[in-house]
């Protein structure tokens, strides 16, 4: 069994606020990010990727799966948690690698139920949004960033309010909880090519969230 040696804890976890949501810069050696990738592969292969539509029915420039109880999925009926991926087969289990992170961190807060993939290829982006399909937001959302940076704009709890912004790189974890819960927060742009993790470039973002 591998384990993850995760900097952060050695760097005595001290997160940069950015509109309430705390990031810890440089959470995962290089050597934590490598063998994460290997493990959401494993996820991707046994639950492929694929682009769900807005409720106005544009694809989404971002290709997701999840692993754990639910996924996430979209299309003209709604925004909504579902038990099985879009062939019918029930999510991947969520990678122990991946629980070991969620544990470090939030300890105090039930098992995440969905661990969601995001894939940014060249050119794709999230607009500004709330985490708010889960049935309660007293758990934080951890969100792990691997592969290319990604600039991550935080705002409010109003659509409209101010905003700041921050590159992610690949090894940093956010956690969203507490006041800043459902912040509005978006990913602008992503910098293709500025990170050899990923073979063929990108971005991978891996948001964990209790959902019932
Ligand atoms: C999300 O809000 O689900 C993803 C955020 C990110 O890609 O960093
Ligand atoms: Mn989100």
């Amino acid at each position: 069994m591998d384990f993850l040696k995760l900097n952060g804890l050695a760097c005595e976890l001290s997160p940069i606020s950015i509109g309430g949501i705390d990031v810890y810069k440089g959470f995962l050696s290089i050597s934590d990010q490598k063998l994460l990738v290997e493990e959401l592969r494993k996820v991707a292969v046994a639950a492929p990727v694929f682009s769900p539509k807005t409720k106005a029915g544009r694809p989404m420039s971002v290709r997701l799966t999840a692993a754990g109880n639910f996924g996430w999925y979209s299309d003209h009926a709604g925004y909504r948690y579902v038990e099985r991926h879009p062939s019918g087969c029930a999510w991947p289990e969520i990678p122990n690698l991946i629980l070991s992170i969620w544990q470090a961190l939030v300890p105090d807060s039930p098992k995440p139920e969905c661990c969601l993939l995001n894939f940014y290829g060249e050119g794709a982006r999230m607009g500004l949004h709330q985490d708010r399909d889960e049935a309660r937001f007293e758990w934080p959302v951890v969100s792990i960033s691997l592969g290319d940076e990604g600039l991550f704009r935080v705002g409010g709890l109003e659509r409209g309010g101010k905003t700041a912004s921050i590159w992610l790189q690949s090894g940093d974890v956010a956690v969203m909880g507490g006041a800043a819960r459902l912040n509005y927060h978006g990913i602008d742009r992503i910098k293709f090519g500025s990170s050899t993790l990923l073979k063929d470039g990108g971005r991978l973002n891996v948001t964990l969230r209790v959902v019932t």
